[in-house]
């Protein structure tokens, strides 16, 4: 299973994601079974860290934010089994990037069913608005891990 997170820069939601995701997958002894990786719509950040803020909401939160961005490609779309949006904006480009075949790109918050549509983009705003974002990205990638699990061909792990 091959699950794309998607942003706008990615340096700040989908990198989060990323390293949330994965951190969770490990801890269920999924990372031979699922596959993560992110990526951003623009191209204004490609080959750089996460920004600074983010990696600094991550560190308080003990987890270590790493990765390089790139750019979202059209054959990323076809390649991953799910592509993971983080907000409208970010969904509606990813659509249109695609050959119509648009049932497994998705809104991380809709996916795992909470209220709000978007993880709202922290990048033009203060300190709290990262911690906001992880806080949001924790608490969806349990639930959509959850349902991931579920639905691997053998139902899941041997634990
Ligand atoms: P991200 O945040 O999409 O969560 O990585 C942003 C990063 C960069 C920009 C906007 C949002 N930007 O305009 O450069």
């Amino acid at each position: 299973m091959k699950v794309l997170f998607v942003c706008l820069g990615n340096i700040c939601r989908s990198p989060t994601a990323e390293v949330v995701m994965r951190d969770l997958v490990d801890q269920r002894g999924l990372a031979d079974r699922i596959e993560i990786d992110s990526a951003g719509t623009g191209d204004w950040h490609i080959g750089e860290p996460p920004d600074p803020r983010a990696t600094e909401a991550a560190a308080r939160n003990g987890i270590e934010l790493t990765g390089t961005a790139r750019q979202v490609r059209p054959s990323d779309i076809t390649d991953f089994d799910l592509v993971i949006a983080m907000d409208s904006s970010n969904h509606a480009d990813l659509v249109a990037m695609s050959d119509g075949k648009t049932d497994h790109i998705t809104l991380l918050r809709e996916l795992a069913g909470d209220g709000d549509r978007d993880v709202p983009d922290p990048y033009f705003g203060g300190e709290d608005g990262f911690d906001e974002a992880l806080e949001i990205i924790r608490r969806n990638c349990r639930v959509l891990l959850d349902r991931v699990e579920a639905e691997l061909p053998s139902g899941g792990a041997a634990r």
